[in-house]
């Protein structure tokens, strides 16, 4: 498939008024996309469970303008206000998806949305966002066309997602998503994300993943900037290269249910993309002493209660904790007796993995 293929012919039915509302999951990636070349093509294919309760859930108002428009016109409200500094990103959004969504400019738009999780949490938005936003337009789109292909649905929505935020392409479906092209994995592109498409083994069903909110108030190093610090990064190409390799190696441990694989290849991939910020230049270590001091815990009590707990990052300071459901119990203990100290005014969240966004 080429971007070709995501340009409409034309419409046929005619929409002067309406509402839809997405709820989309946020995505953790077990294999990080960290890089990117010109149009949110990424420099690795990478790899994420979708979560469930961590979530965005946009209403996208629509109403046609008499006189199509010389600029997108829209307001945006993030819980129950206006909320202007969020303004510029979807602008940007509209004007990478315009050539797609050719209506764009014909209606005037209201966006409203709402994070299940607090907004100052260091949780990104941004892919849940992206994502409900995205599909919101995409159920506009499949009423002007009057019908559409689930396929060319998923896979569009998924593709609009990508060019608001990368790992947004990741958040449109569920439970496993993978976006970026990998020679094990001939139905993968640049282009979107899409369903695992091989066996796993029942014990990733229902994996859980509770968030220590390590350190809620600070900045995370903006995505673009990172991405960018991998252009002329010393270890760029061998970082590429690995990713690939590891999401060769997952499809054996996914398949086999091999936990202790597993953990491996997830937490040396989150270490890599931590060793990646503080190798560029300019350098950054967004983990806390509290971040370091979880990792500790996590491996000492791993190792004393032979349970398969793991730690996967973001880019900043929160730990995420993976686990299969049936060691849940051991683990929420775990979380209380040992972890809480850690978080920010004891704060954690517990998610698990979920099957993708839902049309309310
Ligand atoms: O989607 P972006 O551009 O915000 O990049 C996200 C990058 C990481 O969250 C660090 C890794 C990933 O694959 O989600």
């Amino acid at each position: 498939m080429t971007k070709k293929d995501f340009i409409p012919s034309s419409y046929i039915v005619h929409k002067t008024e309406g509402k839809v509302t997405y709820r989309s999951p946020s995505n953790i990636a077990l294999v990080k996309y960290w890089g990117k070349k010109e149009n949110q093509i990424p420099a690795n294919p990478s790899i994420s469970f979708t979560l469930d309760s961590c979530a965005t859930t946009t209403t996208l108002s629509y109403r046609k303008l008499k006189v199509r428009g010389t600029d997108f016109s829209f307001d945006l409200l993030f819980e129950g206000k206006p909320k202007p500094d969020f303004k510029p990103k979807i602008k940007t959004f509209f004007e990478r998806t315009e050539p797609y969504l050719p209506f764009l400019k014909d209606y005037h738009f209201t966006i409203e949305t709402s994070n299940t999780f607090p907004h100052s949490s260091g949780i990104a938005s941004s892919a849940s966002g992206m994502s409900a936003l995205a599909l919101c337009l995409m159920e506009l789109e499949r009423e002007l066309a009057n019908d559409m292909d689930p396929s060319h649905f998923a896979n569009k929505a998924s593709f609009l997602a990508r060019l608001g935020s990368g790992s947004a392409s990741r958040s449109t479906e569920g439970p496993i998503m993978q976006w970026g092209q990998h020679k094990d994995t001939p139905e993968s592109s640049d282009l979107f994300a899409i369903k695992y498409p091989y066996q796993v083994h029942e014990v990733f069903h229902n994996f859980q993943d509770t968030i220590l909110l390590v350190d809620q108030g600070t900045k995370q190093v903006s995505s673009t900037l990172g991405h960018n610090l991998m252009h002329n990064h010393p270890y760029a190409e061998q970082r590429f290269d690995q990713a690939h390799k590891n999401l060769t190696n997952l499809q054996l441990v996914f398949k086999e249910g091999n936990l202790s694989e597993f953990i491996k290849i997830v937490e040396s991939e989150a270490l890599t993309l931590h060793a990646m910020m503080m190798t560029s230049m300019p350098y950054f270590i967004l983990m806390k002493p509290n971040t370091l001091a979880i990792i500790n815990k996590i491996w000492a009590f791993r190792e004393a209660s032979k349970t398969h707990v793991c730690f996967t990052l973001d880019a900043g300071a929160n730990v995420h904790l993976l686990y299969p459901e049936n060691e849940k119990e051991k683990i929420k203990q775990f979380i209380k007796n040992e972890l809480v100290a850690y978080c920010e005014n004891g704060q954690y969240i517990c998610d698990q993995i979920g099957t993708g966004a839902k049309k309310l």
